[in-house]
């Protein structure tokens, strides 16, 4: 509400600026360390991929470095009709975002408002809170499972007719588990159609429970469903910033392109990408090599003693041992530090949901070698 009780300013009155009710609502991003200084040398604190982008796509990329003089394609259009290629999903039905996280942000900003409900699980994406404080609406998190997965039949009890939004992350960032596709089917068929349901598939690439390109079918059934998907993982393109939603009807695309700025998605961005959807070969391989990086993680925390979640994701998450609950936020700033000493850059629970939590991207196998090197001293 605007406070208009205030004294007229006089010429040497110095107050700061008075921002929005939202903005104080609004959680700042958790953002990874050691970006302004030296990083680390072992970088696995952003799900990030440790392998650069091919040749091929690097000069898609630099051929349209010339044409940066125009605006991009507002419409997206030769992405969206490669994609539509590739996914089989009508390009009307697909929306092209600045990193699938703005896709994400304009679905809270078209589907919220003050009065309306997101249902999501926590922890989960840190992102999710955004979308409630940007908006107005109530969040109703629900707690994850024993197992550290989506407790989608407790998340089904949460939907009310205020309800406007249930997003579902698989493979879940943080805890690195997935839920099968049978369960989603089961859970979107008794989500009420006014309901839209994100499912976050940022990861689903890692996730050996199902082919990625089996929850596409459910599109056919479900209006009310959108597939979030993204070139930042798996495809190794994060820093351009790409992303795309696959969705059951063309309802959402047009919602969220009305409430965005018209070129969100930057020339070398959509170069990239068309060019990056050429190389199912590449994106096989480096699930190959998450795949065995993920053995070798499993094996070499479980010989220390912890316990990793089941992890379909190219990250894992673990607890610290404490003897005292209360000890844990200490703990996993101690372990932390000490990585960072030793170069390794990991990402602490606390920011992410869970106190006394690690989650830890995988890298080449040289670094998850090193990470485990230092984990052990650490420990
Ligand atoms: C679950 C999940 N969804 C979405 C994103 C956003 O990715 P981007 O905006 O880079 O596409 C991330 C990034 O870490 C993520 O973990």
């Amino acid at each position: 509400m605007l406070d208009v009780t205030r004294p007229a300013f006089g010429h040497n009155w110095r107050v700061a600026i008075e921002f929005s009710e939202r903005i104080r609502r609004i959680p700042v991003y958790p953002a990874a360390g050691a970006y302004a200084g030296s990083a680390p040398p072992v970088r696995l604190a952003s799900n990030e991929s440790p392998y650069p982008p091919i040749q091929p796509v690097i000069d898609a990329i630099t051929r349209s470095l010339a044409g940066l003089n125009r605006y991009p394609d507002p419409t997206n259009a030769l992405l969206r009709g490669r994609l539509a290629e590739r996914y089989g999903v009508p390009a009307a039905r697909i929306a092209i975002g600045n990193g699938s996280c703005d896709i994400l942000l304009a679905a809270g900003e078209a589907l919220l408002e003050p009065g309306a409900e997101v249902v999501y699980a926590w922890p989960s994406f840190s992102v999710y809170p955004h979308l409630s404080a940007a908006s107005g609406a109530r969040a109703i998190a629900v707690a994850l499972d024993g197992e550290e997965r989506h407790d989608l039949d407790a998340m089904l009890e949460q939907i009310t007719v205020a309800t406007r939004l249930v997003i579902v992350c698989n493979p879940n960032n943080p805890t690195s588990t997935a839920v099968a596709l049978g369960q989603i089917k089961d859970f979107v068929e008794r989500v009420p159609p006014y309901v839209c349901v994100i499912l976050d598939e940022a990861y689903c690439e890692f996730n050996l429970l199902e082919d990625p390109d089996d929850s596409i079918e459910l599109l056919e059934h479900h209006p009310n469903l959108v597939l979030l998907r993204t070139f930042s993982k798996v495809h190794g393109l994060c820093g351009l910033r790409v992303g795309f939603a696959l969705c059951g009807s063309e309802d959402l695309p047009r919602a969220v392109d009305q409430v965005r700025q018209p070129f969100f998605c930057n020339a070398l961005a959509q170069a990239a990408a068309i060019e990056a959807l050429n190389h199912q070969d590449v994106v096989e391989d480096r699930v190959m090599r998450t795949i065995a990086e993920r053995g070798a993680m499993e094996q070499g925390l479980r010989g220390l003693g912890l316990t990793p979640a089941e992890s379909q994701a190219n990250f894992c998450w673990f607890e610290l041992p404490v003897e005292r609950p209360e000890d844990a936020a200490e703990r996993e700033t101690q372990v932390m530090r000490g990585l960072e000493d030793r170069g390794v850059l990991v990402r602490g629970g606390s920011a992410l949901g869970k106190q006394g939590a690690l989650r830890v991207s995988y890298g080449t196998p040289e670094e998850n070698v090193r990470f485990l090197a230092a984990l052990a001293e650490v420990l």
